[in-house]
């Protein structure tokens, strides 16, 4: 499966030939506003984990200029409603859902999920995500909890993308459990050096991870990999 980077927690998959991009977060990103240009980004559809700013920055722009379905929780859904934006798809934890061309289930995140304008935007979430290329776990936001257990167990993802950056979610040591409770031995790091709360050591977080048997991969922003 081919993952483009977009920088803090944004990333594209492509599955079935299809776009799924992750949690736009580009203009407001020191590091990514320079160097991406939102209205190059394809998407067919937009997977919103939570209500952060530095989650769905950009999700009504792109939405509108590539018709892309956005997917998030049903508090968000709502709010998207309220601007105009007819093409979202709203989901909670536990749940799944075929879209043709992939499955979404949504699993539990510890985290919290204000909208920019107060509004109240429901439960954080993660996303398992199937499809013709493999299976894959993005944690959203959160700590590191037991239910990542239940990935492991249940789902078998190929691969996870989990944050490293702590302060606002888990940091490397519990992203390294969270890897390891989820079965996966492939991480892309995401959520770190973005602001100076949650700048990370590169060498340091591979090694932590490499030390549990775990290849961690940060992307450079705008690059993409193979990965399955
Ligand atoms: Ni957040
Ligand atoms: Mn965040």
């Amino acid at each position: 499966m081919k993952i483009t980077y977009y920088g803090h927690s944004c990333f594209s998959a492509e599955v079935n030939g299809k776009h799924i991009l992750f949690d736009p977060f580009v203009t407001g990103n020191p590091l990514a506003k320079d160097i991406v240009d939102i209205s190059t980004i394809p998407a067919d559809y937009i997977l919103v984990s939570h209500g952060h700013s530095d989650h769905i920055w950009d999700a009504e722009a792109i939405a509108r200029r590539t018709g892309a379905k956005i997917v998030c929780s049903w508090e968000i859904y709502e709010w998207f409603g309220k601007k105009g934006l007819e093409n979202c798809h709203p989901m909670n934890t536990g749940g799944e859902w075929n879209f043709g061309d992939f499955t979404v289930k949504c699993t539990a995140a510890q985290h919290s999920s204000g909208l920019p304008d107060g509004s109240y935007g429901g439960n954080p979430m993660g996303f398992i995500v199937s499809g013709q290329q493999g299976k894959f776990y993005y944690s959203g936001d959160t700590a590191l909890t037991y239910d990542m257990k239940i990935v492991g167990e249940f789902e078998k993802p190929g691969f996870a993308l989990l944050p490293i950056g702590s302060n606002f979610t888990m940091g490397i040591d519990d992203a390294v459990r969270a890897a390891q409770w989820a079965g996966v031995k492939k991480v892309i790091a995401l959520h770190y050096d973005t602001f100076g709360y949650i700048v990370v050591d590169h060498a340091d977080a591979v090694s932590r991870f490499a030390a549990a048997g775990i290849e961690l991969t940060l992307m450079e922003i705008r690059s993409t990999i193979e990965i399955s």
